[in-house]
């Protein structure tokens, strides 16, 4: 495994792999990465000839008062996870190998960017589709990996691939959790032990949405409610959104029907949790 930090040298490798007419797959994270990651990878090694991993954190996708200084980063573990996996090549840049003093193109999205996520994280949609596009740009993957964890990013990263015609598949993978249901995330590590106790009421609240829907109720509103409720005998918990939307426009649905999405947003305490189902 190698590890470079310029997108010439990202160029050099996968030229040479594709002369060859190997498969590539790549997997974008901003590293500290964990057990989602890893089932990325492992879809990615199954799937692919050669395992791109790129850990960045990309400035541009988080806004004023976010977690950028302090997102958590250890490039030497994440190296070990990578090397463990069977990946074939990290790329690490610097933010000014990937954002020259004079960058001034974005690649924004009219659509699907606007509603949950969107709505607090204005600018976030913005900063990942523009980095995504880079990184599909100096990686050209054949195949490219997302955790439905981030389910609005996955909708956002297809339909923009789609608008783009770029010659790229996106597979999304499901999401991971800790053995008593929290989904598993580099925010995680935030949380104390209190906070952490308290973070499963997203959890809770994704399983009993999931169980009405299975059981046949078709209310939207009603299974918002349910969940909503969980969420809030929690005292350390704070909703920042709970919502059932069309899994394909990204807006709110009042009846079930056809794809899905339950998602939502949770603070607990300053850390803000994401989680989600999707129903077919
Ligand atoms: O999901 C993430 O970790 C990031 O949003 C991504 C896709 C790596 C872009 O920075």
């Amino acid at each position: 495994m190698k590890t470079v930090n310029t997108i010439a040298e990202v160029r050099e490798v996968v030229k040479a792999w594709k002369r060859e007419g190997l498969i590539v797959g790549l997997v974008p994270t901003m590293g500290y990465l964990h057990e989602g990651h890893k089932s990325l990878m492992d879809a990615a090694r199954k799937q692919c000839d050669k395992v791109v991993v790129s850990i960045f954190v990309n400035p541009m996708q988080f806004g004023p008062g976010e977690d950028l200084e302090s997102y958590p980063r250890d490039m030497e573990r994440d190296t070990a996870v990578c090397e463990a996996a069977g990946v074939d090549l990290i790329f690490h840049p610097e933010p000014s190998e990937m954002y020259q003093d004079d960058f001034s193109s974005f690649v924004d999205m009219n659509t699907l960017t606007g509603n949950l996520c969107g709505k607090t994280r204005p600018i976030h949609f913005r900063g990942v589709c523009t980095v995504v596009s880079k990184l599909f740009h100096i990686v050209t993957p054949d195949k490219a990996y997302f955790g439905q964890k981030d389910a609005q990013q996955l909708a956002v990263i297809r339909h923009m691939v789609s608008d783009m015609n770029e010659d790229i598949e996106i597979v999304g993978c499901p999401i991971i959790r800790e053995t008593d249901g929290l989904a598993k995330s580099s925010r995680n590590t935030y949380l104390s032990d209190s906070e952490r106790r308290a973070a499963l009421c997203l959890s809770r609240a994704v399983f009993a949405g999931q169980d009405m829907v299975k059981s046949g109720e078709r209310n939207a509103g009603k299974v918002r409610q349910a969940m909503v409720e969980i969420i809030e005998a929690e005292p350390l918990a704070r909703i920042d959104y709970v919502q059932l939307v069309d899994f394909r426009t990204l807006e709110d649905v009042e009846v079930i029907q056809g794809p899905m999405l339950a998602a939502m947003a949770v603070y607990i305490g300053k850390t803000r949790l994401i989680d989600n189902f999707i129903t077919e």
